[in-house]
C-alpha cells in the first residue's frame, strides 16, 4: 500500500503535506546561499524547481518512495522549513533522514523536534530498521541535531560530494530501530 504523506503535531510544530500556497517560501528557502551552504546541490535560481519540488512531494508518496513535510510553528503558522524520510532499500527496510531549516528559525531546536517527530513516524510507518543520513563535515549544527536524536557517527566518506566544483567529505550518521523506540 502506497504511503500517505503524514500530518504530525510536536509541542511547538505542525508537520504537513505540502500544498500550493508552500511556493513561495520554498522557493526563499531553497534559494537561499547560506542555508544552502553545506547542501549537495546548489541553491535554486528558477521559480519553476518550487513547483517540481511541490509535485515531487506529491508523486513521492504515491510512488511509494518516502514523504516530505512542510513544518509550520503552531504559534503564528509561518513557515520554518521541511523535512523528508525516503526509503534506500526497501529490502533491507533502511531508509534516509533529511531536513532544511529556515535561516530565522535555527537555534531554536526545531530542527531536532520536527526530525524527531518524522524519524519515529517512519520507522513505525515504513517499518524501518536502520535510518542513515549523510552530513556535510563542515556542518557541525546537522551533525549536533542528530545526535541529539540518537544517530551514531559511523564514518567519513572521503570526498563524498561535488558541488560548484568545491570537494567536500560527509559524515555517515546512522540509527538502528531498537536504538530509538523501546523494545
Ligand atoms: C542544520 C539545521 C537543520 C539545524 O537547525 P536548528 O533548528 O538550528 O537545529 P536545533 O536547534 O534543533 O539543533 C542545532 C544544534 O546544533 C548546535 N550548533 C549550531 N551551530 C553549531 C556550530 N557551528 N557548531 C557546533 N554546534 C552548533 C546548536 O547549539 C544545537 O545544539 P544544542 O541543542 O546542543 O545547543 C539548520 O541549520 C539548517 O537548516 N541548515 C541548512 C540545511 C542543512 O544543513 N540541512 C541538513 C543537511 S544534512
Amino acid at each position: 500500500m502506497p504511503l500517505t504523506t503524514p500530518t504530525l503535531r510536536t509541542d511547538r510544530l505542525l508537520l504537513r503535506p505540502f500544498e500550493d500556497r508552500d511556493r513561495e517560501d520554498i522557493y526563499a528557502l531553497q534559494s537561499d546561499a547560506h542555508v544552502l551552504e553545506f547542501w549537495d546541490s546548489p541553491p535554486w535560481a528558477d521559480r519553476s524547481r518550487a513547483d517540481t519540488f511541490l509535485a515531487r512531494s506529491r508523486t513521492m508518496a504515491e510512488e511509494d518512495r518516502g514523504v516530505r513535510v512542510a513544518i509550520d510553528r503552531l504559534d503564528d503558522g509561518s513557515f520554518v522549513g521541511w523535512a523528508t524520510a525516503l526509503w534506500s532499500t526497501p529490502e533491507f527496510r533502511t531508509g534516509e533522514l533529511g531536513y532544511v531549516l529556515t535561516k530565522a528559525s535555527w537555534g531554536n531546536g526545531y530542527a531536532t523536534e520536527a526530525a524527531g517527530a518524522l524519524l519515529d513516524w517512519a520507522l513505525e510507518a515504513m517499518d524501518l530498521n536502520r535510518v542513515q543520513s549523510e552530513v556535510d563535515t563542515r556542518n557541525p549544527a546537522s551533525a549536533r541535531v542528530l545526535a541529539k536524536l540518537g544517530f551514531t557517527l559511523e564514518g567519513t566518506l572521503r570526498e563524498n560530494c561535488i558541488v560548484d566544483g568545491v570537494v567536500s567529505d560527509s559524515w555517515m550518521y546512522g540509527l538502528l530501530r531498537r536504538e530509538r523506540l523501546p523494545a
